[in-house]
Parts: C-alpha cells; structure tokens; sequence
C-alpha cells in the first residue's frame, strides 16, 4: 500500500481517483479510464468514454483540466473512423473545459479509446467514496440499465429509441451533478460503473464502516430496460457483479433475480451517488434540479449497519 503525507486519497479505499497535494491550496486529481466500442457510432463512442474518464473526477468534487488520449487501434482499419472517436472525445472535453493535451496510440485488433485525467480541488475539500455517514441518504443522479442495453445493442434485439436512451445518459458529462454536490456540501460520492450501484455501493459502505438501504422501487431505470431483462439480456459482468456482492447484499425475499441484476447492472459513464445529511437532501435535490440533473432521486440511506451490509427492500 502506497502511503506519502501529501497523498490525500489513494488506493486502499477503492476511491475514483488519486488525490495529491501540491501545496495548501491545490491538490491533483488523477485518474484513467478506457474500454472498448459499447456503441456502433464511433463520435458516440468517442463521446461515451470521455464523459466516462471525465467523471471519476467530478466523482472526487474536481474539476478537469487536462487529458492525454489513450487509443487501441487496429492498423488494418479507416483512420477515418479513429478520426470520429477522437472527435467525439474532444466536443465532451471542450464542453468539460478540459484540454486534452497529447495521447499514445498502439495497433489493438479490438479498438479501445478513453483518457487519463489530471483535475484539481483544494486540499481537504475532496469527496472521498469512504465518509458516508448513519442517517445520510443517498441519491443518484442517473437512471441504471446501460449495461443490459448495450449488451442488447450488440446483439442487435435492442429498439432504437432505447439505445438512444441509454446514449444520451452515457454522454451527459456528471459536471452539474458534481457542481451541486460541492455547493451544497456533501459526506460522500462515488459514479456509478463497471461494478454496478450495488458494487460501487458495496465500497462505500465498507470504506466507510457504515451499513445501507436500498429501495428499488426508488431507483430510476431507463426505459425498456426491464423489457429487455425479461428477455434474458444482461452482460456478463453484471451476472459477476450479482455474485460479487453476494457477501454484501441482503435482498428482500420478494425481488427476483432480474431485479437483482439491474442494481448490480455494469454500467458505463453512470450517475453519482452521494451521501447527503438528511438535512441537507432538499437543498441537494434542488441543486441539481435546477441544473439540469432531472433523473436525481433518493434511493435509499445510509444505516449504521450492520457494516458493510446493504439492505434491499422491494
Ligand atoms: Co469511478
Ligand atoms: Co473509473
């Protein structure tokens, strides 16, 4: 374990990203982030993974500033297509106010694209995922379901209009969400991806000593994300998330396994979930209703235990 008096955030706790301090007043954030095509559309793509790497950053209550491209990419096929993934990435950096800088391409038979970013914040005032508190609610601000969609993209059963659903999410940067969340002042955040609300959940509660609640019927879902679970569609990593959590979760003998697929559904470039007082969810609420960050809701609190345990109530 990596430990240095200016590192403020490091590994142990699973966090979104590092946090250094420079000096009394500015500490870096630093993370990366890349995964393969989830979209046909490569500007889309492009767009996806950016607002991806992006948030892991605005997870911490930082705010991006530069980024280096890292880029899988198979020699054999049109550099015009690279070209709209690189562009996609772009416009979501320049609607972050994050420059990317530079980046490093290797030939990948299966192409990969995302970015590593350097954010700032102010010594002491980053929001770690390990200070969750009894009594806190816990809100999100995106609704799940990206992984079974995309998943049902690829296998080309998904409607159109869904996929756009779940592309629109994808690419809405988490800057407002972040900007409430400092304004308002919050104990806690994580974003939501690849291990699912239930996995990222996981490590908040365990980081934090403290126990959760969750109640499904609060969670905002996508649209036609539960017709397409019906269906038997969901990723392989979210059955993996299922199992992975197994030691954690205590699911209410009346949710089925497809309801507990969709809270460990993998989700990429998904919402934040904060820990907020509860004296303080209202304000939140409307902070980030008035910025924009309409799917926010309360989807349960934080207890103080048993610790490490998440309770799921229908
Ligand atoms: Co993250
Ligand atoms: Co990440």
């Amino acid at each position: 374990m990596i430990s240095h008096p200016d590192l403020l955030v490091g590994t142990e706790t699973g966090d979104d990203a590092a946090v250094y301090r420079l000096n009394d007043h500015i500490a870096l954030i630093m993370t990366v982030d890349f995964f393969p095509p989830i979209v046909d559309d490569p500007f889309q793509y492009g767009e996806i993974a950016a607002a991806n790497s992006l948030s892991d950053v605005y997870a911490m209550g930082g705010t991006p500033l530069l980024a280096m491209n890292i880029v899988g990419f198979p020699v054999t096929l049109e550099k015009d297509i690279l070209g709209e993934v690189l562009k996609g990435g772009y416009s979501k950096a320049a609607e972050a106010e994050c420059l990317i800088v530079g980046g490093h391409t290797v030939d990948d038979p299966e192409p990969k694209y995302g970015l590593s970013v350097v954010g700032t914040v102010e010594p002491g005032k980053q929001i770690s995922n390990a200070a969750a508190q009894p009594g806190d609610v816990l809100v999100l601000t995106k609704p799940l379901g990206t992984g079974i969609i995309t998943t049902a993209g690829k296998q080309g059963v998904c409607p159109p209009q869904v996929l756009q659903g779940a592309v629109t999410t994808m690419s809405t940067l988490n800057r407002d969400g972040a900007h409430a969340m400092v304004k308002v002042g919050v104990h806690s955040a994580t974003d939501v991806t690849g291990f699912g609300l239930m996995g990222h959940l996981q490590s908040m509660v365990r980081g934090s000593q403290v126990g959760a609640e969750i109640q499904l019927g609060n969670v905002p879902v996508l649209p036609g994300a539960w017709e397409l679970l019906e269906q038997g569609v969901a990723p392989g990593g979210t059955h993996r998330n299922l199992q992975s959590v197994a030691g954690s979760a205590h699911w209410h003998h009346d949710l089925r396994e497809q309801e507990q697929l969709l809270l460990c559904d993998a989700q990429t470039s998904g919402g934040l979930l904060i820990a907020v007082a509860v004296e303080k969810q209202d304000e939140l609420l409307a902070e980030l209703r008035s910025t924009g960050v309409a799917d926010a809701v309360v989807i349960g609190r934080v207890t103080e235990g048993p610790v490490g345990q998440i309770k799921v109530i229908p």
